[in-house]
């Protein structure tokens, strides 16, 4: 490991963008297999994969298995804390009940917490290509395990599904006390990153590449300090961006945005979190920032966030 790889290694980090489906390790006959599977044309050719492979997820335990092979993982990566997405409705529309899922989660978020001392919550994410009454009735299907989860996102297929066809959903969600995020500027246009901010009233953006296409939007991203939660192997994958080296997170940076770095499904793009960070090949101080910036998006309160902060900037100190 190089000098920036074992930097990264050591530096305490929040995780705030992985899809817990998305830490599926599929198994095929061979390595060229894999890799065909894998090569996708745009999220859509992803989704097609990532919904199929959901299919082996059947019992309690098996969303258990899921969730502690990524904690592991995580664990080893030093990520500290994560808020993990979950798409439920991937699973009750198989039949696979909502208690099943949840169960499973929350089990392995106290066997994480007590095993590795990693802190968790879970965020329930709307499938986007599915019409807004379903999410009410997702919603709805929720409630009885309120206190498991702490918000409602919005992912799946962008184009087309703008956020205002879920207005009302998350206004409920919100008034449950719920946070709120959601998926938008990944394919979709800036336009979509400010129905989020405007219509869903969201509290971070997932991805949000496309906002530097829109000059005021960048300025208001900047001036609200509005975190966005990056996932550079998944751009790249997924080819919403051309090349590494001009990855839109480096601009972000220097426009002062809030940008982290994530993992989003880390089974399918070739990478953890600690693969996402080295693959920009940032200086020190521009992961000290984002870093920081994890936890500071982070669903924690402020004393929390503190702790986490303290931690890490004497480990930014330290030189390790
Ligand atoms: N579901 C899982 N990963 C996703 C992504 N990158 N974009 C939209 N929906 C997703
Ligand atoms: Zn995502």
């Amino acid at each position: 490991m190089d000098d920036a790889g074992r930097f990264i290694a050591g530096l305490p980090k929040a995780e705030l963008h992985i899809h817990i489906e998305g830490s599926l390790e599929l198994r095929f006959g061979s390595i060229e297999a894999l890799r065909a599977a894998y090569r996708f044309a745009n999220l859509q050719d992803f989704l097609d994969l990532y919904y199929e492979g959901m299919r082996v997820l059947l019992h309690e335990q098996d969303f258990h298995d899921l969730a502690m092979a990524y904690f592991r993982k995580a664990a080893a990566q030093n990520v500290r804390h994560a808020e993990i997405f979950f798409d439920p409705q991937g699973h009750t529309g198989r039949g696979v009940g909502f208690k099943t899922v949840i169960d499973g989660l929350s089990r392995a978020q106290a066997d994480a917490e007590r095993q590795f001392g990693v802190t968790s919550a879970l965020i329930l994410c709307f499938l986007r290509h599915l019409d807004e009454a379903d999410a009410e009735r997702t919603l709805d299907a929720a409630l009885p395990w309120r206190d498991r989860f702490i918000g409602v996102g919005l992912d799946s297929s962008e184009k087309g599904h703008p956020p205002s066809k879920f207005e009302r959903v998350f206004a409920r969600a919100r008034g449950l006390g719920l946070h709120a995020v959601a998926h938008a500027g990944e394919e979709g246009p800036a336009e979509y990153v400010r129905e989020a901010l405007d219509l869903l009233k969201v509290e971070r953006i997932d991805h949000g590449n496309r906002a530097l296409d829109d000059a005021e939007l960048i300025l208001r991203l900047a001036r609200e300090q509005v975190p966005l939660t990056v996932c550079p192997l998944s751009n790249l994958r997924l080819c919403v961006v051309p090349d590494l080296e001009d990855h839109p997170l480096r601009r972000m940076l220097r426009a002062g945005l809030v940008a982290t770095i994530n993992s989003d499904d880390p089974a399918y793009f070739g990478g953890y979190i600690n693969e996402n960070l080295a693959a920009l090949s940032l200086g020190r101080e521009e992961m000290m920032t984002v870093a920081r910036n994890g936890f500071r998006a982070a669903f924690l309160d402020d004393a929390t966030k503190e702790r986490h902060l303290k931690v890490l900037d004497a480990y930014g100190l330290s030189g390790a």
